[in-house]
């Protein structure tokens, strides 16, 4: 672990990703301050489980996004597990889901780096996502594109901020066996874990250690999308 990671920041804390984060963040010591809006009462099972702080935001507000940054205190590094998806057709999706979207998927990382470039010290962000640069795959167009701004955020933002030591980078996960892809139609799943090389969906737990890794270890990967999917 880099010298000195005392607090972390986890967006999303309360979603399937984001509670198997901070339960390796505690594993390794790390004091977590985490954001849910909906997930009330299992935020608070995590924080008396876990002993992290439970903040309840509306990530798709950016005036209450940006409050609860500055409220904050030191903070090492930060994970973006935040996210929403649904699995509507072009022709079903209207300009609010496409807007909430990206309020939530892409605006609120945006502003957490913007806060952590403001700070201007060193700092590790890693932004949880659902697609490489280089895939094509068939996800909901509003996702899809959220995702694509989320790893184009990560790679510009990360050449303003080296210079900071501070490190910004993406990861692209695969279907899980819950959480946000299980919104898929069955058939869609299916076809995920016949053409994954590992053929099956992960574990939230196992790719949390991987997050963990890229938040707290890593000193030399930047602006880079790194795909935790069983091998699709
Ligand atoms: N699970 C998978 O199979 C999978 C696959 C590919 C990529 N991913 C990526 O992993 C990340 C986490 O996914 P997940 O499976 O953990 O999803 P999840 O279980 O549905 O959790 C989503 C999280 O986002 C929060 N959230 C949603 N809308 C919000 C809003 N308006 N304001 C504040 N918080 C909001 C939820 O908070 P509340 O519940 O408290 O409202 C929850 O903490 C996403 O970026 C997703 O793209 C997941």
């Amino acid at each position: 672990m880099q010298p000195d990671v005392k607090r972390a920041l986890v967006f999303g804390g309360s979603g399937v990703v984001g509670s198997a984060v901070l339960g390796e963040l505690a594993r390794r010591g790390v004091h977590a301050v985490f954001t849910y809006r909906r997930g009330e009462d299992r935020a608070h099972v995590l924080a008396r489980k876990l002993g992290h702080h439970p903040v309840q935001v509306d990530l798709a507000d950016a005036a209450a996004t940006t409050a609860m940054l500055d409220a904050q205190g030191a903070i090492d590094v930060v994970i973006h597990c935040a996210g929403i998806s649904a699995g509507l057709g072009l022709t079903e999706l209207d300009v609010a889901a496409w807007q909430e979207a990206m309020a939530v998927n892409v605006q609120s990382a945006f502003l957490a780096c913007r806060w952590v470039a403001a700070r201007g010290r060193r700092c590790d962000v890693v932004l949880v996502g659902g697609l490489d640069r280089t895939q094509s795959l068939p996800l909901p167009v509003h996702f899809a594109a959220s995702q694509g701004a989320l790893a184009a955020l990560a790679m510009a933002a990360a050449h303003e901020l080296g210079r900071l030591d501070i490190r910004v980078n993406a990861i692209a996960l695969g279907p899980l066996e819950a959480g946000i892809s299980t919104g898929l139609a069955a058939r869609r799943r299916k076809d995920y874990e016949t053409f994954s090389a590992l053929r099956r969906p992960g574990k939230a737990a196992e790719v949390a250690k991987a997050i963990a890794w890229l938040a707290l270890e890593n000193t030399f990967i930047q602006g880079k999308v790194i795909a935790v999917n069983g091998g699709i």
